[in-house]
């Protein structure tokens, strides 16, 4: 029977990690998966997580099962970072926890096709993985063109999908730091989408998952607030494997922002026990010790304070390597001035498969196919070497 089963290739970013491990080259540079890293090329586990997961052994008293949605603890400490003071915009929000922000990316695509969405719009390029859960899910998408060519968003592209959609279809927005290109939506721009999905109907998914990684926690959100200040309704994919660091535990929340009043709020009831139902029939229930600990943190000023520090620390040194690449200027013919204002962990470059390729077996540098970097990837001691191989293999 297993032999009819078709070959398929492996995820070509998670097999990076894999090609970079097996290189024996001592000053190969690993701008591959998106996890953070020190200006000495470390991952370490942020402080405030050891901290809290001391907490954790010195208190936890049972491992027993919680239910599909979860720690609530964790769902909810999160949400006025997330949504701000009113953090349940007068009962009208509800989460639940996933595992990670990739669970909560296809609980929001499941859910939205379960309430009879037929279509999804998505800014192209997206995080691979969004096309690879629409395919699996089997919802119809279709891309329009998120960046223009110098390095902006093309928010006319974003517009026109959206008054061109309608009720029935969805689009899917990045809160933040957009995952591949580091190009965010201005304030105003933020503002036209919230005005173009109220005047369509179009139903806004929003995948954040690097909050905290471009401006800061409260800025990183200030566009997506903008939009739920003024739809109906609204999916929210959250992860926290960035901004705490907590990649492999899996740590992530979906929220459901549904309309005002009693009917919004027994229609909210209703949505998650749909969501709970796609929850157990999927994962069953999610991880506990990543949010746990993150509960803990945040339930704590001091460990809070402790992460927050941590995390203005990661993008202190992104902002750096950011700005060190934009005052280089022209790299052989790859212009890197834009780096410098987009956001967070990534940007695309414009090479070449080829050049991916001819910069990872001639120099060890390695990169995503499309041309994407890890920003947090480059450090004092390779980023003159990364200039100069780009330089080199597109001069
Ligand atoms: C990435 O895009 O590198 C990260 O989101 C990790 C992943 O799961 O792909």
């Amino acid at each position: 029977m297993l032999e009819r089963l078709e070959e398929q290739s492996p995820d070509a970013l998670l097999a990076l990690i894999k090609l970079y491990a097996a290189d024996e080259r001592p000053d190969k540079v690993d701008l591959g998966v998106g996890v953070y890293r020190t200006g000495q090329g470390d991952t370490p586990v942020f402080g405030a997580i050891k901290g809290a997961e001391q907490r954790l052994v010195d208190t936890q008293n049972s491992k027993s099962y919680l239910g599909p949605e979860g720690d609530m603890g964790f769902v909810h400490a999160l949400m006025p970072y997330i949504f701000g003071s009113d953090a349940t915009m007068g009962g009208r929000l509800e989460g639940m926890q996933t595992p990670g922000g990739t669970g909560a990316v296809r609980l929001a695509i499941a859910l939205a096709k379960q309430a009879g969405i037929t279509k999804l719009h998505m800014g192209t390029p997206s995080w691979p993985n969004h096309a690879q859960i629409l395919g699996d899910v089997e919802l119809e998408w279709q891309g329009f063109e998120h960046a223009n060519p110098d390095g902006t968003a093309n928010i006319d592209a974003v517009l026109a999908a959206i008054d061109g959609a309608g009720e029935g279809e969805a689009v899917l927005i990045h809160g933040c730091c957009h995952n591949p290109t580091g190009i965010d939506y201005s304030l105003e721009q933020w503002e036209a989408i919230a005005d173009a999905l109220v005047a369509s109907g179009t139903f806004p998914i929003i995948d954040t998952a690097y909050q905290g990684l471009g401006f800061g926690m409260a800025e990183d959100a200030a566009g997506m607030r903008r939009v739920l200040a003024k739809v109906p309704e609204a999916f929210i994919a959250y992860s926290c494997d960035k901004n705490f660091g907590m990649y492999r535990d899996r740590v992530g929340a979906f929220y459901i922002l549904s309309a005002a009043g009693e009917a919004g709020t027994a229609t909210l009831a209703k949505a998650f026990s749909n969501a709970n139902a796609l929850a157990r029939a999927s994962w069953s229930m999610p991880p506990d010790h990543g949010a746990a600990a993150v509960r803990v943190i945040l339930r704590d000023p001091e460990l809070t304070e402790q992460w927050l520090d941590e995390l203005e620390q990661m993008r202190a040194r992104m902002r750096q390597v950011r700005e060190y690449l934009g005052e280089a200027g022209m790299a052989g013919g790859v212009d890197l001035t834009p780096l410098a204002t987009q956001n967070g962990l990534f940007s695309v470059l414009p090479v070449s498969k080829e050049q991916v390729v001819q910069l990872r077996e001639e120099h060890g540098i390695y990169m995503a196919g499309s041309g994407r970097i890890n920003i947090a990837g480059l450090t004092m001691d390779n980023i003159d070497k990364f200039i100069g191989a780009i330089a080199d293999v597109t001069g």
